[in-house]
Parts: C-alpha cells; sequence; structure tokens
C-alpha cells in the first residue's frame, strides 16, 4: 500500500510541536511493515539548515494554480532510512524566519495543499491514501473532491483527515475563495461556517476518513468546549471518528542509549537514573536532597494547565518539591516561573527557550513529570516520560 503523508512540519527538517514529532515517526514504522512504502511532503522552510539543504536532491518544479496566479514549485527529494521525503520550494512563500504567524497564512498554505495534489504525477506516485493533518494541509481533501478525482490516475486514492489539535482551524474571510482557492461558487458550501472560511471544516466535509490522536479526544471534541465550535460541523459526518493514540520513537527516546544522558540505564537496570537525577540537580544548581525533583517541559500556553500549576505552587513547594522548568511562550506564565526562580532559587530552575537536550537531561532525571493539560489531544511528552521511568502527573484528558 502507497501513502503519502501531507504535513506542515516533521522531523527532523522543522518542527515547532508534537505534529512533527508525528510526522518524522508514524511514516518510518509504517515503513516498518511488509508492502508498506509510505513518503512524506512538506514545505522546504528557511530554518532548514543549508548543511541538509546540500543532501537534498532537486527532482523538477511545477506550476502550481493559487487562485489567478500561477506560482513556481520546486520539488526536492531526500531519503531519510526507508523514507522518502518531498520538500516544496517556493521562496516566496516559505523562505521566511518562521513557519506560522504571518498575514498570508492561508494563501501560503492554500498553495502547498494544491501543490500536494499537483506533485503526483511528477514524482510518480499516485497513493492509495493521502493523509493529510491539521489545518495548514486541510483544504487536500477538498481539492481532491472538487478538482481531481474526476482525473483517471487520481480516481483510486482515498484521504485521511487527522485532527492533531481542533484549536487551530484555519479561519479567514470568505473573499479567500475566490482569491486563492479557485473553486467553483457552488461548492463553497463546504468551506463555510459561521460566516467565515474555516478550512478544517472543509476537510471534515470531504475527506474519506476522520481521525484524531487519542481515543478519549475523539469523544472529547463532540463537546463545544473541546471542539472550539466544529462539533456541529463533525457530528454530520456519518461515519464515526476514529481516535488511535499516537506512539513514540523509542529507539530515538531510550534511557539505554540516549547520549544527552550521565549514565545509561534500563527498566531492569535503574541505578543510572540516580546518577541522571544528581547531574540534573546539579546542572541547574539545585541542593541535592530528598524531596522529589518534578519536570516541567511545555509551551507557556493556558491550555496546559499552567494556571493550575500557578494556583498549587506555593502550596507543593511547601511540601519540599523542586521543579525544573523547561519551555517558553505567553510572556505572563515566562514572568511567573522566572519570579518563583527569583524567590525561591533552591528549589525552582527555569529554562526559558526550546532545548531538545535539556528536555531529554529532564526526562530522565526528575522523579515525577508535571502535565496537567486542560485539554490534549494526546501528548507525548507523558510517554517520554514513562520511557524514561519518570512518573506523569496529569489531569484526565485526551490522550493523558
Ligand atoms: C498536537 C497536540 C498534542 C499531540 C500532537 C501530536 O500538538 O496538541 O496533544 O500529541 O499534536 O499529535
Amino acid at each position: 500500500m502507497k501513502v503519502l503523508f501531507a504535513a506542515s512540519e516533521a522531523l527532523p527538517f522543522a518542527a515547532s510541536g508534537g505534529l512533527a514529532d508525528v510526522a518524522g515517526s508514524l511514516p518510518a514504522a509504517i515503513c516498518q511493515q511488509a508492502d508498506m512504502d509510505c513518503r512524506v511532503v512538506m514545505p522546504l522552510y528557511r530554518s532548514i539548515q543549508p548543511k541538509v539543504r546540500n543532501q537534498l536532491t532537486f527532482l523538477t518544479d511545477i506550476t502550481v494554480e493559487v487562485g489567478w496566479r500561477k506560482q513556481y514549485c520546486g520539488i526536492y527529494t531526500i531519503q531519510v532510512g526507508k523514507v522518502t521525503y518531498y520538500l516544496l520550494d517556493n521562496p516566496y512563500y516559505f523562505m521566511r524566519d518562521g513557519m506560522y504567524g504571518f498575514y498570508d497564512d492561508c494563501e501560503r498554505f492554500v498553495f502547498f495543499s494544491r501543490a500536494v495534489l499537483e506533485i503526483l504525477p511528477a514524482i510518480e506516485f499516485y497513493p492509495d491514501i493521502l493523509h493529510c493533518n491539521d489545518w495548514q494541509t486541510a483544504m487536500v481533501p477538498v481539492f481532491y473532491e472538487v478538482l481531481y478525482k474526476y482525473h483517471q490516475e487520481y480516481a483510486n486514492i482515498r484521504t485521511i483527515f487527522t485532527i492533531h489539535n481542533i484549536q487551530y482551524q484555519g479561519i479567514y474571510g470568505k473573499e479567500v475563495i475566490t482569491e486563492l482557492m479557485g473553486i467553483p461558487t457552488y461548492h463553497t458550501g463546504l468551506l463555510e461556517f459561521d460566516g467565515m472560511v474555516n478550512l478544517m471544516k472543509g476537510a471534515f466535509e470531504t475527506a474519506s476518513c476522520i481521525t484524531t490522536v487519542s481515543p478519549t479526544y475523539a469523544k472529547e471534541i463532540l463537546d463545544p468546549w473541546y471542539s472550539y465550535g466544529l462539533d456541529r460541523a463533525l457530528v454530520r459526518r456519518s461515519d464515526p471518528i476514529i481516535g488511535i493514540l499516537n506512539g513514540i520513537d523509542v529507539q530515538s527516546y531510550d534511557p539505554e542509549t540516549d547520549p544527552q544522558l550521565k549514565k545509561n540505564y534500563s527498566a531492569a537496570k535503574l541505578t543510572g537514573k540516580k546518577d541522571c537525577r544528581k547531574a540534573l540537580l546539579e546542572e541547574c544548581a539545585l541542593p541535592d536532597s530528598n524531596g522529589p525533583v518534578i519536570g516541567i517541559v511545555t509551551r507557556f500556553v493556558a491550555h496546559k494547565g499552567i494556571q493550575l500549576i500557578q494556583q498549587t505552587f506555593q502550596e507543593m513547594l511547601q511540601l519540599g518539591c523542586r521543579f525544573v522548568v523547561l519551555g517558553s511562550g505567553e510572556k505572563l506564565y515566562e514572568d511567573f516561573f522566572q519570579e518563583m526562580q527569583a524567590t525561591y532559587p533552591e528549589q525552582v530552575h527555569v529554562t526559558l527557550g526550546f532545548v531538545p537536550d535539556l528536555a531529554r537531561r529532564i526526562y530522565a532525571g526528575a522523579d515525577m513529570f508535571l502535565m496537567p493539560s486542560q485539554n490534549e489531544p494526546c501528548g507525548l511528552a507523558q510517554m517520554v516520560a514513562m520511557r524514561y521511568g519518570t512518573i506523569p502527573i496529569v489531569r484526565e484528558t485526551g490522550g493523558l
């Protein structure tokens, strides 16, 4: 079976969140199965380093229509293990600092979604399944349904749309339909929702199958609070939303071999974990004592449950807990943790930023891992913590 996995980010090339981990590890896992050929297509961003760029092979270039525009799309390819990656180049759309948050994000990802369908003849790969992920690729099933399924080579393709987070839907003004999408007006109802254009809703209307990243989240998003309003569009589908729990790459995250750790260890031989704990406390200049060391590795945003942490933080400190915190995000929360570090320097250590190596040392060195998200479609950090023998403390939601 042939699968083309379309995502706006994928490791080892570009990452801002859990989607990149899944797009980096799931295709590789699928390719381990007999007779499965899973390939990945993503944008070629500026953040992809020149030394990686130099390893890419230029296949060809094509023209992709974005409304009335005809845009260049270079197709580069690289093999990572068994997985073939296609990186789509358009300097105007993707040679920028950062991946999202631009005034023309809708145009950028309409281009990308259209390009995913347009490259198939050029790469000579007509998948059985076109697997799309989150709002950035939500237009793929819409374009497929409206413009491509009638072509002979495309006729047997089926589309899967996976919701990694329903909070980000891709909501724009109605003008984008004529301006960017070139979709006949009698189809615009597919995309309209609450007086706006909602890309994720378009995928709900058109994908052959909808999945999400945990069985609990599949139920939760039928409730308006969790669905950010989109439950009304989901319940219209006749088939159920399938929740399949994510996994993690257990080879990369392996305390027995992880080169970041002071001492390697395993479930059968745990002694090395004590050395990791000692090394972490030293690195963070926290005194050694018997109280538990609690790790927090997260984006500082409300839905990660930072408010719950704030409300109970002093109490936990009085119980003798120490905290090693790594993350960045809303200033409000960054300030909170920095203030706590200044007030309790012997118990709190904060690093602002995204530091993957330190994250691994925290997973290994902490006794417990705190992740009380208000909602969490799946969550990967709690699985990594368990892999490193560190007990997750979570709120019961989604994958937690
Ligand atoms: C999103 C979700 C997270 C999930 C990840 C991968 O980042 O917020 O819960 O684990 O996608 O599916």
